[in-house]
Parts: structure tokens; C-alpha cells; sequence
């Protein structure tokens, strides 16, 4: 072979070579730029270290952006028509049912739904519970004594004088956490006397917060004696250092939640949409939040719940029809916003 064609050949092999490559790297970058976009209804840093070891995993670019239940029922309903979001990872059932009857929902019965109980998912797959959390109060002991009052036991215990413009709440309309305890005083007292009730509340109100945690919170920092909460939440935030937070529940008994995880209907990246509810469903996935400070129950029947949620095991629970609470769910709104005006 002379050396211009011994040139020809070296050249033409590169460049098989050069293509080959080039195939290669542009199908890794194609795997790198698996998205996932989701709509979250947890807490921040929960929602931040679950996407963050989602991705570890999978190699998935996943993105999420943190909302209350009603504002993501809201934003999903807006979006039908072209819809920017796959997911909807966390916050109460009851919304998700409400959506499930609007159509937004996909079904996707996942291989991980086998460890989760039938009471904790739809029995189509529109959604599954990743955690369970229970409704009660969290009170700042040092207020609580300054005023010479107790913790509140019941739900009437709100109404007392002394916690006038004491108690802080979530909006129903916004917080999956205010509409349980809403539809949970619907479901012990009856539609009127249970607005009536809402009503007489409103007076020890001092603010409506646009999320459930914030009550909680708020009552940690001193801002207001009692906050209606998940009583997880109450649990993180003396956790984090608010040591004033003491927890109560109702002795009536108390409404809980559902937190679920859902595919949204038409959304895209779909496949990834399927592994996240995979992960999120896994032991794994649901063990995640106890790392950072989340203390919700959880529904894989092999993952551990976090050893701090002991303290509110043995809250007095009503039996919830989230079924009810869900279909209602628009209207019951409506009718506290007429309520409390
Ligand atoms: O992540 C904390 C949490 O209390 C969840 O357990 C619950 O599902 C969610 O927040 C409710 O948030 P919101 O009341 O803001 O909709």
C-alpha cells in the first residue's frame, strides 16, 4: 500500500471511529435530558432530597416546585388543555380525589403499589398514599402558661376566650391541611352546626395561612398560642429547635391524611413520570422523609415510620370518608367562604 492510500484508510477510519463516538455520546445526552417536571405538595427539603436521590438513581433530570394542594389543583386544572407538570408528589388525598372526578389523573398501578395496603390507594390507580398524617394542635407552652390556660383537648377548646386571635389555620381553599380539618368537622358535627362552628372560630382567628404548616410554626416562633396542624409537622419544628411546641389531639377524634402521589393525565415524559411513582412508592423512597425531618406514617408495608412519630400513634382518629370529603371538596369550600364572612 503506498503512503497516500495508507493515508485514505487511516483517515476514513477515524471518522467511523469519530461517528461511532458521536453516536454514543449525543444517546448519553439524550438519556441525561430525561426530564420530569412535579408538582409538590410536601415540605421543601423533603421534596428536595427526594428528587435529588431520584435522580442519583434513575439519571433523571427531575425539577420540582412546591405548592399547597389547592393551588396544584388549581394550576393542573388551568393547564388540562397543555399540561407542564407529570407528577403531583404529596399533600393530602382528598384533592387528589376531587382531580381524579375532573379527569386530570392518570392511572398507573405501580409494581410497588403490592406493599401498599388497599385503605391507602384508588383501586383504579389514580393515586396511591406514600404517608398517612394525623390533624391536631400544636401550642406554645410558654404562651399557653403566661395566660394560665390549657392545651386545647377538643375542638371546642378553640372557642375558649382566651384564645382570641390566638389560633392560627390554613385557608381550606389553598391547604390540603385546613380542608381536613374542615371536612373532619363536617363529618363530627354535621353541615350546619359544623359551620356554625366554623364560624364561631373565625373569631379566635388571627390569620388564615396558605400553608397547613405554617399554624404550626407560627405557634413555635410565639406568634399565636395554637396552631391547627398536621402533628408531624409540629413534631419538625421542635425538632429544628422551636423546644415551646407542646402537641394535642382532639378528644372527639381527629381527621388524618392520605398523602398521595399521582400521574397527571397527558402530561409529559410519561416514562419518567412512571419511575418516580415507582421510586416514591419503594421502601426507599418512602424512608427518605424521616432523614430530614419529615414524621408522616408511611403506607409501604416494609418501610420503617420514623421512631418520633410514637409520640402521636395513639391519636384518637374519626373515620375519615375521604371518598365524601373529596367529591365535596369544591363546594365545602364555597360554603365556609360564605360562612366565615
Ligand atoms: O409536608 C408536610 C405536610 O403537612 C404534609 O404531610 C401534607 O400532605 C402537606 O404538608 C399539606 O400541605 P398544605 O396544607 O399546605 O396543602
Amino acid at each position: 500500500m503506498n503512503k497516500r492510500k495508507l493515508l485514505a484508510l487511516s483517515i476514513a477510519t477515524l471518522m467511523i471511529a469519530g461517528l461511532f463516538t458521536g453516536c454514543g455520546s449525543s444517546s448519553n445526552s439524550a438519556k441525561e435530558q430525561e426530564k420530569l417536571t412535579i408538582y409538590c405538595g410536601l415540605m421543601e427539603d423533603h421534596m428536595v432530597k427526594v428528587v435529588e436521590e431520584f435522580k442519583n438513581e434513575t439519571g433523571i433530570n427531575a425539577e420540582a416546585v412546591r405548592m399547597s394542594s389547592g393551588e396544584i389543583l388549581g394550576r393542573i386544572k388551568a393547564e388540562k388543555d397543555n399540561p407542564k407538570a407529570s407528577v403531583w408528589y404529596g399533600g393530602p388525598a382528598d384533592a387528589f380525589v376531587q382531580a381524579n372526578e375532573d379527569g386530570l389523573l392518570e392511572n398507573y398501578v405501580s409494581q410497588n403499589s403490592k406493599d401498599i395496603p388497599e385503605k391507602y390507594k384508588d383501586k383504579n390507580g389514580a393515586w396511591t398514599g406514600i404517608y398517612v398524617g394525623y390533624l391536631g394542635f400544636a401550642s406554645n407552652k410558654k404562651l399557653l402558661a403566661e395566660k394560665g390556660v390549657e392545651a386545647p383537648k377538643s375542638w371546642d377548646d378553640l372557642l375558649k376566650p382566651q384564645f382570641k386571635g390566638q389560633v392560627s389555620i390554613a385557608n381550606p381553599g389553598s391547604s390540603g391541611t385546613a380542608y381536613t380539618a374542615l371536612a373532619t368537622i363536617i363529618q363530627l358535627k354535621g353541615e350546619e352546626e359544623g359551620l356554625k362552628y366554623m364560624k364561631q372560630l373565625n373569631d379566635n382567628i388571627k390569620s388564615y395561612e396558605k400553608s397547613g404548616t405554617a399554624p404550626a410554626r407560627l405557634a413555635g416562633q410565639g406568634e399565636v398560642m395554637v396552631g391547627v396542624s398536621f402533628l408531624h409537622d409540629g413534631i419538625k419544628y421542635r425538632e429544628e429547635g422551636m423546644k415551646d411546641i407542646v402537641l394535642t389531639g382532639p378528644k372527639e377524634g381527629t381527621g388524618y391524611e392520605i398523602g398521595a402521589t399521582a400521574i397527571l393525565k397527558g402530561g409529559p415524559d410519561q416514562d419518567a413520570a412512571k419511575k418516580f411513582t415507582d421510586f416514591v412508592l419503594s421502601k426507599k423512597g418512602q424512608e427518605i422523609g424521616q432523614t430530614v425531618g419529615s414524621y408522616q406514617f408511611l403506607t409501604n408495608k416494609t418501610a420503617t415510620a420514623p421512631e418520633l412519630s410514637n409520640e402521636i400513634k395513639d391519636t384518637k382518629l374519626i373515620d375519615y370518608d375521604l371518598e365524601w370529603a373529596g367529591k365535596t371538596r369544591s363546594e365545602l369550600v364555597e360554603k365556609w367562604n360564605n360562612a366565615i364572612k
